[in-house]
């Protein structure tokens, strides 16, 4: 069952040409498809493989004739034809049914439409394939179909001819130029409507760029098409990568396990990052649509040209575009401090997801060595961790020396199917750097620790930094061996100004004028690191820009903290100080409660806590995007993470009593950063306006803590005359979470208000699910609402999902009744989507974390999960290794 790396051998046929037609049919679709290969002088092995799924073989045909049932064995999904020559034509024609497919991978309908998923390992589900990723061939397509009911036919490349076929069919034949992996196949039939624009590329070549959706949603494509033309020209600017292709699509679809997926020339996606005007869209969604654009985009070399070898390299694509569509955002934004809030965003979401994964029973090295079921792989280690150790390579090298092993990758590997080391190797010869050291980020799971210990001599004014690294047992490894990490460094000087640095054994004199951050490469388990001339004892500001994906320990006082928050040339470290300064406190309240000691506002006001807080609020001179993020306290989910044994009731009851204490104290300035950061006029999402209403809808939810009549005056005021959906989503969730008397009646016009917008439907179940006090009976409740549904997953995310995930406090009560409830729904979608039923099954990752009496109740529930029966390869991989010792 489980699929080990060192057991990759190369494939035993190559395929140079793959045609298809397909005779499109919701209840029966018929596949024809006739592969050229020829065996791989590189294999040892002669057989010849093909991989099926779900497939029904109606014919099959090698080199003019049928093979009979005695040439070939069908076992578990693996045809294997005996005695095959050394160049072969295969005829292959299966039969499908879309409708019935509700896993969405392979071919599928949603509304009506067709539509494919076909990574990873999708293709097999529409024809025998040897559906490896380091298979690639060139692909030709003809599809045919009613001509009313599927009026738009569409597949890879390019549309090279189209016509009737009599009897109310028509047809379509593209062909891709390039040569690619079976995952990247795609087609979509059916009545969609387009928004196009022909681009001019910076080579002066002439593009057109196409965003498919279904009718009465062309007022919502123009931001992805901006997108997309931004990703265009911003790939060209700073990694020298144009367009290969003479069209490229988009396709937005309403049912969709994951976000998109970037199928060569014909990028599909969710809806979700696609659809968006101010009437239906939040600053967040103008967001995530500009970030997955770009990702989905950015495939196109880092994915598409050069792809895997096999699914274990997934992060050397994932990883790697991650990170190019982070860099993306940010450089979009532009200013200084606009690149900061988006790093501490993607960070946020890297502790938030990928620390807890890193610590649990699915923990796995960016490069797993083994996995059951490839989907369950698709995690925030691949993408956002393997997003962060490609961001290392560029903090040792350089921005220049970065570039330069981009080039050498592609110089070397474009057109073929490689590895992480590949890559690596590219960076190390492009720089003439030893990087050997650095594969443990690959093959090592768990998040690094790092402690930090100081002196000051102030004899021969030296300023040492001890650093020792540690990282936790995870569970391919009890041991560890140390990883190559680097450490951005700067100290700052008793006027809070960055002091020069000389580091002793190093040369500084070629650097022209001194610089006021090093990066200091760890490699050993402990090193010091000694800087010279240093005239003052300083305050150490480590870890800048978050260098290195590991939790770094440091001794702050509280006044160090609160010093460094208002001092650092580095935002993140000035966010990292105040979230450092309300984490301790958090912890500290928390174990007051958990000694059934009384909460009162005295606690507030004798920490540093409140200060730093005011500090931020009145300072005007920050950008209100930084100022929101520096005064959200951590999350529940991030606070526990920090606790032996998780208390979620303790937690949640310190976070809504600091919430509250926060909201009193400061009401006035509360007050004032809510109507100083008002955004009259015309709705855009551009950084500014989003940073300000982020800082207003922040000030918002702190002001209806205090839940009085003035309180929900403001709320109510501004659900009525928000002219946008960030502003009017703000106040329903605040309203919802508050006694207000027009909660009720928000909720009810919101939903009637927006009907027939599932996007913003999802977004109402969600807000409800998240809500103080929706508990475990309230969202059974709501799955009997007419407009909710298990098939669809972006509905089962906004109610299920946001419930299990995003509410901690309720969905931990303590008579396990939640767990009951994730159980029912985990059983339930294991019948109707794998994939997105496994990654319910995440939900309980950390169960073992909790007190006894939670313990028990979460362990019984994995049990009856993994006693049903009938359950897939994804639900049960995720089951067996949480309850494994
Ligand atoms: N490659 C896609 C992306 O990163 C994700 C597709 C994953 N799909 C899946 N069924 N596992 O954009
Ligand atoms: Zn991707």
């Amino acid at each position: 069952l489980t699929i080990y790396r060192k057991d990759y051998t190369p494939p035993t046929y190559r395929v140079d040409t793959v045609e298809m037609g397909f005779d499109l049919d919701p209840d029966l679709t018929r596949v024809a498809t006739r592969l050229t290969m020829r065996r791989n002088p590189d294999s040892r092995n002669k057989s010849l493989v093909l991989f099926g799924d779900s497939l029904e073989l109606v014919q099959l045909r090698m080199n003019g004739k049928e093979v009979g049932k005695r040439g070939y064995t069908l076992t578990n999904g693996v045809l294997e034809i005996h005695n095959a020559p050394e160049q072969v034509t295969l005829e292959i024609e299966t039969a499908t049914h879309p409708n019935q497919n509700t896993s969405l991978m392979g071919l599928y309908t949603s509304n009506g439409n067709f539509f494919t998923q076909c990574e990873a390992e999708g293709f097999r589900k529409i024809t025998f394939f040897p559906d490896r990723p380091d298979v690639m061939a060139k692909y030709t397509v003809m599809l045919r179909a009613d001509k009313s009911r599927y009026p738009v036919l569409l597949s890879n490349g390019n549309l090279v001819e189209e016509g009737d076929l009599g009897d109310g069919r028509h047809y379509a034949v593209w062909e891709d130029p390039f040569k690619k992996p079976s995952y990247l196949f795609a087609l979509v039939a059916g009545q969609l409507v387009c928004q196009e624009e022909k681009y001019k590329l910076q080579s002066g070549r002439e593009v057109l760029l196409q965003v498919w959706v279904e009718e009465g949603n062309l007022d919502k494509t123009q931001h992805a098409m901006d997108s997309l033309e931004n990703s265009i020209r911003w790939d060209v600017e700073r990694f020298g990568l144009e367009l290969d292709l003479d069209r490229f699509m988009i396709v937005a679809v309403g049912d969709f396990n994951m976000g998109a997926m970037e199928n060569k020339g014909l990028n599909i996606f969710n809806t979700k990052y696609v659809l968006a005007n101010p009437r239906i869209a939040t600053d967040t969604d103008y967001a995530g649509i500009e970030s997955v654009v770009g990702h989905e985009y950015f495939h196109n070399w880092t994915g598409n040209r050069v792809t895997c070898r096999d699914w274990f390299q997934l992060s050397l694509k994932e990883g790697l575009t991650v990170f190019r569509d982070q860099e993306f955002s940010a450089d979009l934004i532009g200013t200084e401090s606009g690149r900061a809030v988006k790093r501490i965003e993607d960070v946020r979401v890297l502790r938030q997801a990928q620390f807890p994964e890193d610590a649990g029973p699915m923990a796995h090295p960016v490069r797993p060595d083994s996995y059951v079921e490839i989907n369950n792989f698709y995690t925030v280690t691949i993408y956002e961790k393997g997003s962060e150790v490609v961001r290392m390579y560029q903090t040792l090298l350089g921005r220049d020396g970065f570039r330069k092993g981009m080039d050498l990758y592609f110089q070397r590997h474009d057109g073929q199917a490689v590895t992480c080391d590949d890559f690596r190797a590219a960076m190390a010869d492009a720089n003439d750097r030893d990087l050997s050291q650095f594969e443990l980020w690959y093959s090592q799971a768990g998040t690094p620790h790092i402690k930090a210990d100081m002196q000051y001599d102030a004899g021969i004014r030296t300023y040492s930094i001890t650093l020792t690294q540690s990282c936790p047992p995870t569970p391919e490894h009890a041991k560890k061996q140390s990883f190559h990490i680097p450490v951005a460094v700067g100290l700052l000087d008793r006027n809070g100004r960055d002091m020069p640095l000389t580091l002793e054994g190093q040369d500084n004199a070629d650097n022209g004028s001194a610089q006021t951050t090093l990066v200091l490469e760890l490699k050993e388990q402990s090193q010091t690191f000694v800087f010279t001339s240093v005239a003052e004892p300083p305050v150490p500001s480590i870890l800048r820009n978050f260098s290195a994906p590991v939790v770094l320990d440091v001794e702050y006082a509280d006044a160090e903290l609160a010093f460094l928050m208002a001092n650092d040339s580095d935002a993140f470290n000035r966010w990292e100080a105040g979230q450092r300064l309300a984490m301790r406190r958090m912890l500290a309240l928390s174990a007051a409660v958990q000694g059934d000691h009384a909460l009162s506002n005295a606690q507030l006001d004798e920490g540093a806590l409140g200060n730093a807080f005011r500090a931020t609020l009145r300072d005007t001179t920050l950008d209100p995007a930084f100022c929101e993020l520096a005064l959200t306290l951590p999350s529940e989910t991030v606070v526990a993470e920090q606790m032996d044994v998780i208390d979620p009731h303790a937690i949640h009851a310190v976070r809504v009593f600091l919430r509250r204490a926060l909201a009193s104290t400061l009401k006035v300035d509360w007050l004032v950063a809510y109507q100083s950061n008002r955004t009259p006029g015309t709705y855009s999402p551009d950084p500014v306006s989003t940073g300000k209403r982020g800082l207003k809808n922040l000030a918002l939810s702190y002001v209806l803590e205090i839940d009085d009549a003035d309180a929900h005056r403001l709320a109510q005021n501004q659900y009525d005359n928000a002219n946008n959906m960030t502003d009017r989503i703000a106040a329903l969730s605040v309203l919802v979470n508050s006694t207000a008397p027009g909660r009720d009646a928000a909720l009810a016009h919101f939903f009637e208000e927006f009907e027939h917008e599932a996007l913003v439907i999802d977004k109402w179940f969600s807000l409800q699910a998240m809500a103080r006090n929706t508990d475990v009976a309230t969202v059974r409740e709501l799955m009997k609402h007419p407009a909710f549904t298990l098939k669809n997953p972006n509905r089962a995310r906004s109610l299920i999902f946001s419930f299990c995930n995003g509410n901690p406090a309720q969905f931990h009560a303590v008579d396990g009744s939640g767990y009951e409830f994730w159980a029912d729904q985990v059983i339930a979608l294991n019948a109707i989507n794998p994939q997105v039923a496994a990654r319910l099954a995440r939900t309980m990752d950390r169960w073992r974390k909790y007190a006894p009496a939670l313990q028990e109740k979460m362990r019984a529930a994995l049990l009856r999960v993994a006693s049903a029966g009938a359950l897939s390869k994804d639900v049960l991989e995720v089951v067996t290794k949480s309850l494994a010792e």
